[in-house]
């Protein structure tokens, strides 16, 4: 019998767990789960007999693949895939997928929360200000982007947009103005918001030089990923512009320096949360899930990775 392994270091809701057990138990399949794992060597072990696996953010490294004996296919139930090593997953014929779109409204609507939380000064009860009639940038118009744009509209902001991997006809058929290169939306824009995956291009790509190019009162909001922030460069602009905030979803390495030289200028979540509601993961689980199904029955790769 084929088993699937579920391994999240960080779980999903126990409502996303009843959704996948019954697709695999109905498609003849046995689920394993492995949840809050601490070690590298647990997954190594949990995986050793796995036909198919289901991760969040846990890292597939080229060790897990190696010790994964049965595996045919790995699902990242979520977008980014970075941290699957697709070469050692290509390398053994295993099929790597994500599941694009199934959380996006969760980490659109976690943007929004830290978004007025800092407008707000972290309710320390100081008069804030208003997210209408700002202006917030899209930094790269995928899944999320579009639904940070819908509720960015929703507040009476003026939305941007750039990614030149999308047509600008369909960013304008949105009701947003497409701006043309990365430097014009960050200096058009106030807020800006980052939706980037991590990979050799971006990394460190949010930089010093970049980000000074903000207007007053500039936030930069990252629900993407840590790797594409120049730390020290975000630091180094922040000691000279006072007016400068920074909140994320996902806390840099040199956190302490941000408590120690700005406080109430950032805002980190103690966890990556911005997928962590119980809709995004019964979307993201069950799409796993059947996209395994669907990939042992009828050999479908929709959303295949590494092609
Ligand atoms: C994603 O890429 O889908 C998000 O970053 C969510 O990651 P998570 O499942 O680890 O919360």
């Amino acid at each position: 019998m084929k088993k699937v392994l579920v391994a999240t270091e960080k779980p999903f809701a126990p409502a996303a767990i009843a959704q996948i057990k019954k697709i695999v138990d109905e498609a003849g399949f046995e689920l394993a789960l492995l949840e809050k794992y601490s070690s590298a060597d647990e997954l190594k072990s949990a995986v050793a007999d796995a036909s198919a696996l289901i991760v969040r953010s846990d890292k597939v490294t080229a060790d897990v693949v190696d010790a994964a004996k049965e595996l045919g296919i790995v699902v990242r139930a979520g977008a980014g895939y970075d941290n699957l090593d697709m070469e050692a997953c290509s390398a053994k014929n295993i099929v790597a997928m994500n599941t694009p779109g199934q959380n996006s409204n969760a980490v659109a609507e976690l943007a929004f929360g830290m978004m007025v939380f800092q407008a707000r000064n972290h309710f320390n009860g100081t008069a804030g200000t208003e997210l209408r009639g700002k202006k917030i940038g899209i930094h790269a118009y995928g899944n999320v982007g579009l639904y940070v744009a819908k509720v960015a509209k929703g507040f009476g902001m003026h939305v941007y947009a750039f990614d030149p991997f999308v047509d600008d006809a369909k960013i304008k058929a949105d009701g947003i103005t497409p701006l043309s290169s990365v430097e014009e939306l960050y200096s058009t824009c106030q807020y800006v918001s980052l939706h980037i995956p991590a990979n050799d291009k971006t990394k460190k790509s949010i930089n010093k030089e970049l980000l000074s190019k903000m207007p007053e009162g500039g936030v930069l909001v990252n629900t993407a990923r840590k790797e594409v922030i120049d730390e020290d460069g975000i630091v180094a602009l922040m000691e000279e512009r006072k007016d400068f905030a920074y909140i994320s979803d996902i806390s840099p390495d040199n956190k302490a320096v941000f408590e120690e030289k700005f406080p109430g200028r950032f805002f980190f979540t103690p966890k990556k949360m911005g997928a962590q509601t119980s809709e995004a993961n019964i979307n993201a689980g069950v799409a796993a899930a059947n996209q395994i199904v669907r990939f042992f029955k009828d050999g479908d790769e929709t959303f295949r990775v590494n092609k």
